[in-house]
Parts: structure tokens; C-alpha cells; sequence
């Protein structure tokens, strides 16, 4: 990396292609879903070394609820086992660690363990790592609304007054700052029901490179590209 590069404070990963890189070896698609966890490990990584402050991954969809369920069922073993085994590493790197999504879907021991995950790194303050987990665009938006609407159902003339900034604070990322950079690896080039308010203004890095070969270099490639947007926010320089 170049000195004095503007670094995003929040970059966020559709982690996508695990199995297709897993296809293209001849190995079952969750072969795909471990090597990725090494890719998640050098992003982490790189992201403390660049000055990154939060790093927010799609790990899970709540659409991806829908696949055979001997691929969710590895899934959800892979992040129960792979969170234990870090948390050693964001303790020594000052990681805080944060999972967002629909905890009503997950089962009591994986609740349990994010729990514990999540109380053992809340004073960490270098990097906040947060794992989007069984979350969709519209389940967070609609949630709030709902929140909204029962929080003003005994004085519904004072809605008019609730802000964009208000509504901010309703959905599971309040107090993150929205993402700067938004990539997507493994060459599609769709939001898959991702953070549609939070990236009303993100800038976009796709890349052709699936997500287990994603590492260190790419990430550093993406921050490069992302230093020479020109953010307008809809203004006129
Ligand atoms: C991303 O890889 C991981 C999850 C969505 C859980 P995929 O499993 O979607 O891999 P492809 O897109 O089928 O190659
Ligand atoms: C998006 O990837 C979800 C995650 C990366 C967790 P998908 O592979 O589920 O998305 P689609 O089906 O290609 O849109
Ligand atoms: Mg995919």
C-alpha cells in the first residue's frame, strides 16, 4: 500500500464463490466454505494492517436458509467451530467481533456461543468485525418499520417528525457507520438482498475472483481502487 491512501472506515464483503471454487477442484461444495475461512482470516488481517476500522462480512443469507440442509447443517458447524477457535486472535489483535442477522433462526448453542463471543471482545476498539448471519436487506428494514410502528402506535401524528438518522437507529447495524466499499467476489454483480439501506451510498469493487482465492493482495487492490472514487453524495464539486 502507498502512504497516505484514504482508507475506507468500513468495508463489507459478499463473500461469494465457494462453490464454484470447490466444483472447479472436484471437491463437494463445502470444501469451498472452509478454505474461505482462510480468506476471512487474511482480510481480518489486512484490514487491522490498513487502518480499516470495521470489516463486515455476508456469511449468510436468510434466502440461503433454502439450500439442502446438509450444506446449512455444515455451515452452521463451520461458524460455531471456526468462532471458537479465533477468538484467542481477536483478543491479541483488539478485534471486536459482532454478528447481525435473525437470531430467531439460530439454535441455542450457536446463540450461546455468539454471545459469549461477542461479550468476551465488546471492549476491543482497534477493528469491529461484524458477521452478517441469517440477515437480509429487506428483514432489516422491515423489522424497523415494525419496531417504528409499534413505538407510534399511541401517537401516530408524531411520525412525521421520524428522520432518516431515526430510522438509522433501528436497523441491527445501529451505531456502525455506513459502508464505504462494498465488494463482491466471484463476478456477480447483484446486492442478493444485502444492505440496501446502509449502501444507499457505498461504492462497488466486483471482481471475477471467488472468494477462497480472495486474499491479502486483493483486498489491498480493492482499497487502492477505492482511493481513486470520486464520491459526490449527489453534489456538484
Ligand atoms: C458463498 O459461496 C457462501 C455462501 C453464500 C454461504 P456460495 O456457496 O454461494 O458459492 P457459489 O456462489 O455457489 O459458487
Ligand atoms: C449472497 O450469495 C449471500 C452470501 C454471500 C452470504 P448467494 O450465492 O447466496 O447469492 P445469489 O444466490 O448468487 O444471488
Ligand atoms: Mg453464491
Amino acid at each position: 500500500m502507498e502512504e497516505n491512501k484514504r482508507i475506507p472506515v468500513h468495508v463489507s464483503i459478499i463473500m461469494d464463490g465457494n462453490g464454484r471454487w470447490a466444483r472447479e477442484r472436484g471437491l463437494e461444495r463445502v470444501a469451498g466454505h472452509f478454505e474461505g475461512v482462510e480468506s476471512v482470516r487474511a482480510v481480518t488481517e489486512a484490514s487491522v494492517e490498513a487502518g480499516v476500522r470495521y470489516l463486515s462480512l455476508f456469511a449468510f443469507s436468510e434466502e440461503n436458509w433454502g439450500r439442502p440442509q446438509a450444506e446449512v447443517e455444515a455451515l452452521m458447524h463451520l461458524m460455531f467451530d471456526t468462532m471458537a477457535s479465533e477468538l484467542e486472535t481477536f483478543l491479541r489483535n483488539g478485534i471486536r467481533f459482532l454478528v447481525l442477522g435473525n437470531r430467531s433462526r439460530f439454535s441455542g448453542p450457536l446463540l450461546e456461543r455468539i454471545e459469549k463471543m461477542e461479550a468476551a471482545t465488546a471492549s476491543n476498539d482497534r477493528l469491529t468485525l461484524v458477521l452478517f448471519f441469517s440477515y437480509s436487506g429487506k428483514w432489516d428494514i422491515l423489522s424497523a418499520a415494525k419496531r417504528l410502528a409499534r413505538e407510534y402506535a399511541r401517537h401516530p401524528e408524531d411520525i412525521e417528525g421520524v428522520t432518516a438518522e431515526d430510522f438509522d437507529s433501528l436497523l441491527v447495524t445501529a451505531g456502525i457507520p455506513d459502508p464505504d466499499l462494498i465488494i463482491r467476489t466471484s463476478g456477480e454483480k447483484r446486492l442478493s438482498n444485502y444492505l440496501l439501506w446502509q449502501g444507499a451510498y457505498s461504492e462497488f469493487h466486483f471482481t471475477d475472483t471467488l472468494w477462497p482465492d480472495f486474499r491479502r493482495e486483493s483486498f489491498f487492490e480493492a482499497l487502492d481502487e477505492y482511493s481513486k472514487r470520486d464520491r459526490r453524495y449527489g453534489k456538484v464539486k
